[in-house]
């Protein structure tokens, strides 16, 4: 069977079946060791059999819906590559989006800050920050032990320089009087009733993805101990669900009446970003 063959009855299988068909290519890329411009020049030679089986028990697992990003074991994210696992949330595009926005609230406002990343997961934010910009010091914080394994593999990946702590939101920095310039942060926000696809439901960890009845347990919970960590002078900022920005606005009101705060919207129009500021 040639390499043009396989793709396109893997990627047929796949339509029919529900899934994105160009999983076929990027799959195929993975275990061929290619370039896509390589798989083109090549694609109606044969491929060799070792390949053609594990690309079909690779593809059985596409079929179950298992999320490639675990199948592959790692997703790009703001240019680097971090590994991914089932005790991982996968890192979305709206992430990047909130990592820019903090990268130049840090250029504009702080020199040298603490920042810390609540529920930190493979550690995308955190140690993209101390990636992007190697004068602030990091720390990471997740309450699964499984997902801070992730994350301090990928610190060890990436070279970067990070500290690390276990334990439930605010909990283990208090605990550690440790204080804080900036809290960023992509807490659970997804409402317990909420139907989510297949591929995310039964693969990501559930711990990942939800915020209590209303979507926002977890973001009262950081504003009433936020006080406790903080500097005089800081800022928060967190990711939020598309339709959170009223109930979020409000809250974050009551609980920072001196505060500037301001929701921005991602690239696709929607309300994604908080910012909680006190700067003077
Ligand atoms: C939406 S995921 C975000 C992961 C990562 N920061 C990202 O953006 O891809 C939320 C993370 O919060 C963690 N988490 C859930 N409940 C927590 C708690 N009570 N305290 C600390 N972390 C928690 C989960 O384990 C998960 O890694």
């Amino acid at each position: 069977m040639t390499y043009r063959e396989l793709v396109n009855n893997a990627s047929e299988r796949l339509e029919k079946n529900g899934n994105n068909p160009q999983d076929a290519i990027f799959l195929l890329l993975e275990l061929s060791n290619k370039e896509s411009y390589d798989l083109y020049l090549n694609y109606d030679e044969e491929v060799n059999e070792d390949i053609r089986n594990l690309f079909e028990e690779l593809l059985n697992r596409l079929l179950l819906h298992e999320p490639l990003q675990y199948i592959l074991g790692y997703e790009n994210f703001y240019g680097y590559r971090f590994i991914v696992n089932e005790n991982v949330l996968i890192p979305r595009d709206e992430t990047q989006e909130l990592v820019s926005n903090v990268l130049a609230d840090i250029d504009s406002y702080f020199s040298s800050p603490t920042v810390i990343d609540v529920g930190c997961g493979s550690g995308i934010i955190g140690l993209t920050l101390k990636k992007e910009e190697p004068s602030i010091n990091v720390i990471l914080s997740d309450i699964s032990s499984d997902a801070i394994n992730v994350a301090k593999q990928n610190a060890e990946n990436l070279n970067v320089e990070a500290d690390f702590l276990i334990g439930d939101m605010l909990e283990p920095f208090i605990e550690k009087n440790i204080k804080a310039d900036i809290i960023v942060s992509n807490p659970p926000y997804i409402k317990q009733s909420e139907v989510l696809e297949k591929s995310v439901v039964n693969y990501e960890p559930n711990i990942a993805l939800f915020g209590g009845e209303d979507g926002l347990m977890f973001y009262r919970q950081i504003f009433d101990k936020a006080h406790l960590i903080l500097n005089e002078k800081f800022m928060m900022a967190f990711e939020i669900g598309y339709d959170q920005k009223t109930a979020l606005m409000n809250l974050s009101k009551q609980y920072f009446p001196n505060c500037e705060i301001e929701v921005l919207k991602d690239i696709n129009n929607k309300d994604r970003m908080l910012f909680i500021y006190k700067l003077n």
